[in-house]
Order: structure tokens, then sequence, then C-alpha cells
């Protein structure tokens, strides 16, 4: 049988949960798998971790160096996060000609070519399923299940803590604030939340998934981002009463005009197969060609959960010889000639203040009118009140045409302020 030894460098939540999974199917892989995997060596500084884990002390380093030039360490696991010092050491493994595993979507995400360029010239392997919604399937679906199809459009709720407070903001009527310092508290959110609600982490993944799907670069300064921070709970409420639930969006498509990668919140009707995702889980949404709808549904995070997407990775690299690398041209930057949508269209919802006043309505209809845009749905809440709030839901549009519309609105004497725009996603 072959065996096959691997480093993992991390011991945090993601390193652990590897760990126990490969301890405790060891023999499990042996029978199905008809491959023996066994780790050979861990990077870790805290001893009494590795220790406390069954970690035998030989096999417990805190030098890089010695890690990888381990002749029994065939493939290095990274877990460390973050761009340094993941980078030296994954490009260390790879110029001695291991093959990686890497949980690390910031890291890839940015580095990718250079790490790709590395991983050729030593042949070795280069993987990356745990980078992207955890332990959800969703890279190996779009390299090996959906190669027959040209992919049209991915949209996905690929961050958990987003979805975890938005979920937790609808349901119980709660505050943003409220909400993310409870699930600070929860361990759902970091104690700098800014990587997840700013809609980074969504973007790192998007731009993976995308070049994925749509077999070109899809550099992360393409995707437009928006987080949640601004998001208000009567908009929600406001929402609720129109028919939608809001979703922190990842959404890619690939038309005529070229692609639109995009992270935001938007609203979904409540029959849309996303609006039932909640609290931390994650799905994705994938149209082809030929397979038409697809959506995978899972945990993007946790120790087991992305432990079992590194696994699967550590698997397929033991058992297959031949590497497999971007289907495109990878570089920092994307391919000269692709087109990238920016003035994308949608619905949108747009709340904003007024004084109850004679005609303030017909001055915004006439600047929607002058952008071309129209409008489905209008609602006025309150009742004498100096300042109501209106609410409305527009036709699809364009995305400059509706930011230069509310610039105008929100200049008119009787305006307050624009409260909100968010898109509306059907
Ligand atoms: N912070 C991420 C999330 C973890 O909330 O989805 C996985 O990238």
């Amino acid at each position: 049988m072959k065996s096959v030894g691997v480093a993992i460098l991390g011991l945090g939540v993601v390193g652990s949960g590897t760990y126990k999974i490969l301890r405790d199917h060891r023999e499990f892989y042996r029978q199905t798998q008809g491959v023996d995997i066994t780790v050979e060596s861990v990077l870790e500084i805290n001893k009494q971790k590795a220790l406390a884990l069954g970690i035998e002390e030989s096999k417990i380093s805190d030098n890089i160096a010695e890690v990888i030039s381990n002749p029994n360490v065939d493939i290095v696991i990274e877990v460390i996060g973050g761009v340094e010092p993941a980078k030296s050491f994954v490009l260390a493994a790879l110029h001695s000609g291991k093959s990686v595993v890497t949980s690390n979507k910031e890291l890839f995400c940015k580095y990718w070519h250079e790490l790709e360029k590395a991983a050729k010239r030593t042949n070795a392997g280069l993987y990356f399923e745990a980078s992207c919604v955890g332990g959800v399937p969703i890279i190996r679906t779009l390299i090996d299940g959906m190669q027959a199809n040209v992919i049209e459009n991915l949209t996905g709720i690929i961050n958990g803590t987003t979805n975890y407070i938005l979920t937790r903001m609808s349901r119980e009527g709660l505050g943003y604030e409220t909400v993310l310092k409870d699930a600070q508290k929860l361990g759902y959110a970091e104690a700098n939340p800014s990587a997840d609600v700013e809609g980074y982490d969504a973007a790192y993944k998007l731009s993976i998934l995308s070049s994925l799907a749509f077999h070109t670069k899809v550099p992360l300064d393409k995707v437009y981002r928006e987080g949640i921070t601004g998001i208000q709970a009567q908009d929600i409420t406001y929402g609720d009463e129109l028919g939608y639930v809001l979703k922190l969006l990842a959404i890619g498509k690939n038309g005529e005009k070229g692609i639109e990668v995009r992270v935001h919140p938007a609203f979904i009707r409540k029959d849309h197969p996303l609006a039932s995702v909640n609290d931390s889980f994650n799905a994705v949404y994938l149209k082809g060609d030929s397979v038409g709808d697809i959506m995978l549904y899972g945990r993007g995070a946790g120790d087991m959960p992305t432990g079992s997407a590194i696994v699967s990775d550590v698997i397929y690299a033991a058992t297959h010889n031949d590497v497999k690398y971007a289907t495109f041209k990878n570089g920092a930057a994307a391919e000269a000639g692709v087109k990238f949508v920016t003035d994308f269209k949608s619905r949108y919802y747009i709340r904003f203040t007024a004084k109850d006043r004679a005609g303030v309505l017909a001055k915004v209809a006439g600047i929607f009118a002058k952008y071309n845009i129209s409008i489905v749905d209008l609602i006025q809440k309150g009742e004498d009140c100096e300042n109501i709030p209106i609410i409305l839901i527009t036709h699809e549009t364009n995305e400059y045409s509706v930011r230069r519309a509310l610039e105008k609105i929100g200049a008119l004497e009787d305006v307050v302020s624009v409260d909100s725009m968010i898109r509306v996603e059907v």
C-alpha cells in the first residue's frame, strides 16, 4: 500500500480538526482509498497543544526548515492563515517539490499566480479546496464536476459570520451592533471582524471561485465589495414586508458584455433557494449551460468541516499522479482583452426620508424618470409626522443611473436624507 506522510503547519482550529480527522480515519482511508496517510510533522510553537492532541514529541517542531526538509513529509498542509509567514512557508515547500494543501483564501487569492509558478517548476501539487466555503466541495465541483459546462452564473452565501449576523437581525429585529457583539461572544465573529463584515473574506473567495468558473483570472481588484456594517434593522423589516430576505451575496456572472463580480448585501425573494440558507451556513448556486442549476449547501467554516476539505485534498494529492493547474493564464492581473462589467444591472430597494409635503413624490419621480428608472413599488410610512420614510423598489436598472439619481434626490430641499440603497436580486 502506498504510504504518504504529511506535515501540518499550525495547530489552530482548522489544523487541530485536520489532525483529528487524519488520526481517527487512518484505517478507514487505508481500506477505502488504498493509501496510508500519517502525520509525520507539525509546526507549532505551543508544544503543549500538540502534545494534548496525542502527537509524539519527536514530530513537533517550531522550525519550518526542519519540517519541510523532513524526508518522510510528502505533502505540506498550510493552515496558518494570512499572507506572511504562510506565503514563505508554502513557497519553501513547493520549491522543495512537496505538494501543498492550503485553506488560506487571502494568500491564495492574492498570490495564486506566484504559488502556481513555483509549483509548476517542481511539478508539485497545489490544492485549495478548504480556501473557499469550508467543508462544501465547491472547488472540486468546479474543476472536476462542472467542467462539461460553460458556467454563466455563480451566486453564493460564502461567509458564515455575516450570514449568522443577518439571520439574527432578521429573526429577532435586532440592530447590527447588538448582534455583532453577541456573535463575538459566541465565537461566530472575530474580535476584529472587519475581514468578514466588510466583505473582504467573501471577495477573496469570489475572486478564486469566479476565476475557476469562468476560466480566466478574476483579480481581487475587479470584485466590487460592500459589507454589512451599514445595514439597518428597519430595512430588513421593510424588506420582509415586501417579501424579501437580506443576505450578503457573492455574485459572479459571465455574459456577452463581460464578467461581473460583486459582493454586497442584497434582498432576495423569500422563495429563492438561497433564502433558506440561515445562521452560519453557506451555499453556492451555479448555473451551467448543460446541467442548468445546481446548489451546494453546508458549513463554510469550523475545525471539522474545513478539516474535511483539507483531508479530501490530501487524499486527492496522495492518489493522483497527474497534477492539474489553472485552466487559464495565471498572472497577477486579468488577461488582456477580458472585459469586466462595473455598471451592472439590478433592481434596487431605496429608502429616503422626506418632508410630508405636497409635490415631493412628483419631484422624486421626475428625477427617476430622467435617469430612465422605473418604479415597481412605493410605500410611504408614518402619518402626521413632519418627516416620513419612503420606500421604493425599482425595475431592473443600471447601477450608475441609480447612484446619480440618488445624489440628485438627496439634494432636493424636501428630502431630509437618502437612508438606504440595497440591491434586489431575483
Ligand atoms: N470567517 C469565515 C466565515 C470563515 O465567516 O465564513 C471561513 O472563511
